[in-house]
Formats: structure tokens, sequence, C-alpha cells
């Protein structure tokens, strides 16, 4: 299924610069496989709503959880029962909110980061619109924790995760000046207006990490919370911010990407999933803004290669690429690729399931 790549420069001049521009970043070998060829093992598909974002599960194990288009966070009960109702906002929400339609969200909210507490039971909830909130592991009503920090409201939150010792919570809030809707904008403008942040669910505060970031999204923790990695989407880069240890408050490049990435999650083995939005667009080349190359090269490449893109890699616990899955069109901009249960977990903010891949 997946067969080792070691690039070499035997590729034609022309295809050259592009396949650099994107591949530069992985002058080592790593495996490639294209994510049509693995066994699919089930597809949870969603009805009415859409947009399954982030996937968390439990500390049972159940799940996954996920927040969608209209403001819901839904929990997977296997097969037989499928979807049902675990948590709502406890905004503004209404009935007509359950449909798929953007123009609603900044009345419904958007839940885009999910992670539980596995201490307490509590679900931690990044929402677009109503910044962080928290419900407890019965689910219900979600409250507001934070909605601004040092007198700057949030206008895009997003991605979140627990210190599972400490239980301190560390988001992002991806833009100031642009939200949900308009994030193309925020990363072709090099908006760089996000912040990383951190709740302290004991004092109730939140403390500014990192601001003037461009795009912060997905956060995860190390193994020992000794770092926090987040994704700068608009650099196309995951940072590694330390929270321990003589580098405490410092940061540094994790790893380059071929593309914009989204959610972040540790593996069980200590190694990072990096669900990657769409091919990484540049702009010096001229690269078509739709598949990461333009109408000639994709004649040159010929069609199965032309729309051939990376969706995910998987990075070990020091950076290195040791994965890159490949898609050949249906994946449209994943969001989070979670390990679980001995297969990989795939959310998108677009597409009205999750699909589950045996490993
Ligand atoms: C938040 O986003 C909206 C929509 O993009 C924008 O009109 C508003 O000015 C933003 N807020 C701030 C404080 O920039």
């Amino acid at each position: 299924m997946g067969t080792k790549l070691c690039r070499t420069t035997s590729l034609r001049p022309a295809l050259l610069s592009i396949m650099l521009a994107v591949l530069l970043p992985f002058s080592s070998c790593h495996e490639e496989k294209a994510i049509d060829k693995l066994e699919s093992v089930e597809r949870l598909v969603l009805t009415t709503v859409a947009g399954p974002e982030s996937l968390a599960f439990d500390r049972r194990g159940e799940g996954p959880y996920t927040g969608v288009s209209g403001g819901r966070i839904l929990k997977w009960q296997g097969k037989g029962r499928g979807w049902t109702g675990f948590a709502v906002n406890a905004g503004n929400r209404k009935e007509c909110c359950d449909t798929s339609d953007v123009s609603l969200e900044s009345m419904c909210g958007r839940p885009l980061g999910l992670q539980f507490h596995k201490a307490t039971g509590v679900l931690y909830v990044a929402d677009a619109y109503f910044g962080l909130l928290a419900v407890g592991p019965k689910g219900g009503a979600a409250r507001r924790l934070a909605a601004s920090a040092d007198g700057g409201r949030f206008n895009f939150t997003n991605g979140v995760d627990v210190d599972q010792g400490t239980g301190e919570v560390y988001f992002t809030d991806s833009s100031t000046r642009y939200q949900r809707p308009d994030y193309i904008l925020s990363v072709i403008t090099g908006d760089s207006t996000g912040r990383l942040m951190k709740y302290d669910p004991r004092t109730r505060k939140v403390t500014v990490l990192r601001r003037g970031l461009p795009f912060p999204n997905g956060v995860a923790l190390s193994g020992d919370g000794s770092f926090l990695l987040f994704a700068e989407t608009g650099s196309c880069r995951v940072l590694k911010h330390w929270l321990r240890g003589p580098r405490t408050g410092a940061m540094e490049v994790f790893a380059e990407l071929p593309g914009y990435p989204d959610n972040i999650r540790r593996t069980a083995r200590g190694e990072y999933w990096i669900a990657l939005n769409r091919e990484k667009i540049n702009l010096n080349d001229g690269v078509g803004v739709g598949v990461g190359v333009t109408e000639d090269e994709k004649a040159t490449k010929g069609k199965a290669a032309a729309t051939e893109h990376p969706v995910a890699v998987r990075l070990s616990g020091e950076g290195k690429v040791l994965e890159v899955l490949l898609d050949g069109g249906e994946l449209a901009s994943v969001s989070e690729v979670a390990e679980e249960n001995g297969a990989i977990w795939i959310g998108s903010v677009e597409l009205p399931y999750v699909e589950v891949y045996k490993l």
C-alpha cells in the first residue's frame, strides 16, 4: 500500500520547481500513502448538518464527538444509533440553526476545536463565534468561559487542547480582524492578529502566550506537557512553544509543511497527525489556486497525478515527517486526523461525514 520515497532530481525541469516548492521540506525519506487505497472501514454520515471539524474521544474511549454546522456537538454512538446530540452552546441558538447554512453561523455558533479533560470528563470547546466553552460529561448546555483576553475580543476561536495533568486549557484565536467565512482573506493578506492563549480552570483567567501570529489554528501538547505545538496556517508551519524547562516561553519551528495546517492530534505513540486544509499555494510560481498546479502542468503530469495532493502528514515527536497522506480529490479540506482504536478518523469542515480508515 505505502511506498518508500526518497526524492531525487530526475523530475522534468518544468515540474521541478513545483515539486521542490511543495516537497523541499521533505528532503529525507518518508512514506507516502494514497488515502483512497487505504481500506475504508466506515463512513459516519451526518444528515441535515455538515462539517465535522474536530474529533474527540471521551475518557471511556467513546465517540468520536464532533462539532458541526448549526452549532451542535454530536456524539457517534456506533452503527446502530448513529449520531446523537450531546451539547449546544447556551447562546442565541434557535431551531432553524440545524442546517449547513453558513450565513446563520454567527447566530448559531460553530464549534471548531474539541478536547476532553479526562480526569473530570469536562469537554472544552473552541467555538469560532462564542469563544472558549465547557460542558460536563453528561452534555447539555455549554457555558462560556472566555470571549476576550487583555481587553481584545476573540473573533475566530479555533483550536483547543488540555494538559491532562494540570487541567490547563490551551487555545487559539485565529484572527482578531477576520471571522471564519473570511479565513481565506486572513491567509492571503498576511493578517497577523492571531493569539495563542491559556485558560486556567482554577483562577478562571486567560493568559496570552503569543500574539501577532498569522492564523494560529490547531494545538497539541507534548506527552509530558513540556511544550505545546500549534499550527500556523498562514505560514504552513507547525511551531513549538516551550512551557517548561530552561527554554520556557521560547518558540521554534517544529516542521514545515506542504499545505495549510489545521488541527493537530498527538497519537498514543507520541507522534502527531497534522491535517492539511489544502495544498500550499506558491504565489511566486503562479501555481493555480485550485489544486496547486496550472493547466499546463496538469497536462504534463497527467490527470491522476495532477489531482493527488497532500491532505495530512504524520510527524515524529521531533518534528520529522514520517508519512504523507495523499488524496485524489474526494477528501475536500481535511480538518483533523485522529488516531484511535487502530484506525484513523478523518474530519472535514466541508464534508457531511467522518471517514474511518484502517491503519
Ligand atoms: C471581527 O470580524 C468581523 C467580520 O470579519 C469584522 O467586521 C470586525 O471588525 C472584526 N473585529 C475586530 C475587532 O476587528
